[in-house]
């Protein structure tokens, strides 16, 4: 059975749809089947990390005429697959964020991950989104506003039965005035899964012609490497380690000895 986990945060803007873009292809590059899901369905961008902006069948024909999801589903970086969300206000109105559950369920039979982004705040449309899963992580910034937000939809999830499974501090900067990890664990009574730092490779993303999300696009960035170091942690899979070069090779016929 597949895990259905809510990327979610209360406060807006923390990086929700940079995590799940990442967080989905860095499993996906550990050799686990991974869908993401854009639900927020008012504000929808995941489908631009991946270039998918003009998309013809989106989740929101699933959420308005019950199209069968998997003909919204494209195909990403290794394997992974993603349900975009329309982008016109239009379609966004129409669309009924009570179909989710429904749509999204049956999917843990057949991926490994389902990742769902979530809308922010706590409303409806965020709720229904939560209440598609069965796990959650909470996406935080080392602030307070983005503390005290997350206690909130960490009480809206579990009141919706779903389980808080950790948090992921984002773009940390390692500024004084930053909560450390210890105190952030505190707070959230959560664990922290990890920390992505404050990368602008990562903000460049959605600058380039053809978006990438960064996990693709150069693995050895400091924020690549963190999503990739979850991933592991989260599917129990080692990160293979690329052969060394010249050097490298030579000291281990040394160490051999
Ligand atoms: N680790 C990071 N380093 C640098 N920039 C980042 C990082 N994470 C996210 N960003 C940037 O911060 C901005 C907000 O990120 P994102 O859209 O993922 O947040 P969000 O929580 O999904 O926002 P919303 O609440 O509007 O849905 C984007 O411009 C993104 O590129
Ligand atoms: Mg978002």
């Amino acid at each position: 059975m597949g895990r259905l986990i809510s990327i979610a945060s209360g406060k807006g803007g923390v990086g929700k749809t940079t995590v799940t873009a990442n967080l989905g292809a860095a499993l996906a590059k550990l050799g686990n089947k991974t869908l993401i899901i854009d639900a927020d369905i008012a504000m929808a961008n995941l489908g631009l990390y991946f270039s998918l902006h003009s998309a013809p069948i989106t989740l929101h024909d699933v959420l308005i005429e019950d199209i069968d999801i998997h003909d919204a589903m494209y195909d990403g970086p290794f394997g992974l697959k993603i349900v975009p969300s329309g982008l016109t206000f239009n379609a966004y109105r129409k669309a009924d964020p009570d179909k989710l559950k429904s749509a999204i369920a049956p999917l843990a039979d057949e991926f490994d991950f389902v990742l769902v982004d979530v809308p922010a705040g706590v409303d409806a449309a965020a709720r229904s989104a939560m209440a598609s899963t069965k796990e959650m992580i909470l996406v935080v910034t080392p602030d307070p506003a983005s503390l005290i937000d997350a206690t909130k939809t960490r009480i809206a999830a579990e009141q919706l039965g779903v389980h808080p499974i950790g948090a992921i501090v984002n773009m940390r900067r390692g500024e004084k005035w930053e909560a450390p990890r210890k105190k952030i664990e505190e707070f959230l009574e959560l664990r922290v899964l990890g920390e992505i730092p404050e990368d602008p490779e990562v903000r460049k993303t959605l600058q380039l012609k053809r978006p990438v999300p960064v996990v693709v696009r150069r693995e050895n960035s400091p924020a690549a490497k963190s999503f990739i170091a979850i991933a592991a942690k989260l599917s129990g899979k080692t990160v293979k380690r690329k052969k060394g070069g010249l050097l490298d090779r030579i000291f281990s016929i040394f160490r051999r000895r």
